[in-house]
């Protein structure tokens, strides 16, 4: 595999979880990154433990002015730009009938708006160096679980994305593609109000057995579908399930 060394990579939402899971991946593999978040103690945590290759910048992807700070902070830090990784979402569930529409707003904005605009403000750095967009997806495109409509269809949304800017972006020699995560236990869960006890990740270890592996997975894992998807040549408008099995829908008889 091509290596990260020496790339400059933008990852939204890198504060905690996946994101920052795949930050220390990166930095540990020489590359240079860019990290942001909403939370300025998150963001000087992982400053902290990451150290002068990565650049923290506190802001919000839904805020014009923000996205283009944060993407000036990365070309800075990176002297250009070879990868986006739009990982920073959102979760908002409930049943079709209680949706309400400020949150069904909100979730598309940071999940499928922020992340469209953040990318079409990345290509004029992104094509001088034949680079690399990459979505988050998520296993609820591919296992219907209820009551996580909202969620499901700005993952649907990102994934249709990274066909179409796929297509789109061919010409500038920019590749998009979409890694498609299964349960990992992150702040995400809990903020849902899916997992809000001491018994968070007991709950979602539970599903352990619904995986053909066995167990759910952990964020390096994420980290490595990451690194293969935005240094892979000739890979574009890939959706790559990362899941453990969960999405193949298993029964065990
Ligand atoms: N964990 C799973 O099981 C799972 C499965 C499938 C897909 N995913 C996807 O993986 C990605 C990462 O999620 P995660 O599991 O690592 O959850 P997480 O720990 O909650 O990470 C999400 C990050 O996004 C940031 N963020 C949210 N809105 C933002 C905004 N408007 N501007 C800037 N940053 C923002 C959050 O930081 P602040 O709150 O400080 O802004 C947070 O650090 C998400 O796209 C999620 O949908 C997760």
């Amino acid at each position: 595999m091509t290596s990260v060394e020496g790339r400059s990579i933008l990852i939204t939402g890198g504060g905690g979880g996946i994101g920052f899971g795949a930050a220390r991946h990166f930095v540990e593999r020489g590359a240079r990154v860019t990290i942001c978040g909403r939370r300025e103690e998150k963001m000087a945590e992982a400053q902290d433990a990451l150290g002068q290759a990565c650049c923290a910048v506190p802001g919000d992807i839904t805020n014009d002015g923000d996205r283009k700070r944060i993407l000036a902070a990365a070309v800075d830090h990176g002297d250009g730009l070879d990868a986006l990784i739009n990982n920073a979402g959102n979760m908002y569930r409930g049943a079709i009938s209680e949706l309400q529409e400020q949150e069904l707003a909100d979730i598309f904005n940071s999940n499928v708006i922020a992340a469209m605009l953040l990318t079409g403000l990345a290509v004029p750095h992104l094509e001088q160096r034949g680079g690399a967009v990459l979505f988050v997806g998520s296993i609820h495109t591919r296992r219907a679980f209820p009551g996580v409509s909202p969620y499901a269809a700005t993952k649907g949304a990102v994934q249709a994305l990274t066909k179409v800017l796929a297509a789109e972006l061919g010409e500038k020699k920019i590749r998009v593609n979409c890694v498609l995560p299964g349960a990992v236990y992150t702040e995400i869960n809990q903020r849902a109000g899916l997992f809000d006890d001491e018994t968070a990740l007991s709950r979602l270890e539970s599903m352990a057995s619904s995986h053909a592996m066995g167990r759910i997975g952990e964020v390096g894992e994420i980290a490595e579908a990451m690194e293969y998807l935005i240094t892979a040549e000739w890979t574009t408008g890939a959706l790559l399930d990362v899941d453990g099995g969960l999405g193949l829908g298993l029964t065990r008889a």
